[in-house]
């Protein structure tokens, strides 16, 4: 009898424990969600935030190598949040899964710090590497809606993955990157592709052979007049 008191006692502990444990989680909520009202409104209806809690619980249990357990608790989490997170990811500070069915993050993904994952966002592998074969994503990053991240690849950090973009390549910081297969549309603030529509979206590489055609046509240019003048 003893004991059971204990265990309700430890419990009622933890629980009001957790708006000070989970502080940053909390105000990644209400910082990042303008639907959140008050901290017992987040604890009790943000089931991206019940399963980032589970998850801090799990990844202790895996660092220390406990075996089964982790495991069973992070499905027994994406049972009733819809949300995955695989106890061996790393995973930074702030994180804010909006809505959050349907979101996976595979074992060997790292997550920086105050990131920000909408519904049916998957960290994942391409299905064809072994050992680390997730992304590694950066700090202030926002990934949209349905987006896949796909293989061991970096995302820099402060940019944004558009709703449903596949993303298959590191992509540098400050980007947006839109569409399947990502193509990167914005950088440093400033457009890359002016003329963007969903299929045919340019990327760094084109642009750059774009620039270095534009210069050759404006040498040729020069080469011609200068030629006309000297026959004049
Ligand atoms: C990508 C995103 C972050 C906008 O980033 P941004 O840097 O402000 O980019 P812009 O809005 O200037 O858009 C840049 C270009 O990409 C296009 N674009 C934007 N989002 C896109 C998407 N998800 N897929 C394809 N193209 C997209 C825009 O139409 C624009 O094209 P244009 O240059 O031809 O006009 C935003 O559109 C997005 O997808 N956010 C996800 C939000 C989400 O998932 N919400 C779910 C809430 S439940």
């Amino acid at each position: 009898m003893v004991w059971l008191l204990c265990a309700i006692l430890a419990f009622i502990i933890v629980i009001l424990m957790m708006p000070i444990i989970f502080a940053g989680e909390i105000k990644a909520t209400k910082d990042r969600d303008p639907a959140a009202r008050n901290n017992v409104e987040i604890l009790l209806l943000y089931p991206g935030l019940h399963a980032v809690i589970c998850y801090r619980i799990t990844h202790w249990l895996w660092k220390r190598r406990i075996p089964f357990f982790p495991r069973w608790l992070s499905q027994t989490a994406r049972f009733f949040t819809g949300i995955e997170i695989h106890p061996g990811a790393s995973i930074g500070k702030g994180l804010f899964i909006d809505h959050g069915m349907g979101v996976v993050i595979g074992e060997t993904t790292i997550v920086g710090d105050n990131v920000t994952l909408f519904q049916g966002v998957t960290l994942g592998g391409t299905g064809k590497e072994t050992g680390k074969r997730h992304p590694t994503m950066g700090n202030n990053i926002v990934v949209g809606a349905g987006a896949k991240v796909l293989g061991n690849i970096q995302i820099g950090e402060n940019s944004y993955i558009g709703a449903n973009a596949v993303v298959l390549k590191d992509t540098p910081p400050n980007t947006t990157i839109v569409g399947v297969p990502g193509r990167i549309t914005k950088q440093e603030g400033r457009k890359l592709d002016l003329l963007m529509d969903h299929i045919h979206v340019l990327d760094p590489v084109s642009q750059n052979l774009r620039d270095l055609h534009k210069r050759v046509q404006d040498l040729e240019n020069m080469n011609n007049r200068g030629n006309q003048e000297s026959e004049k």
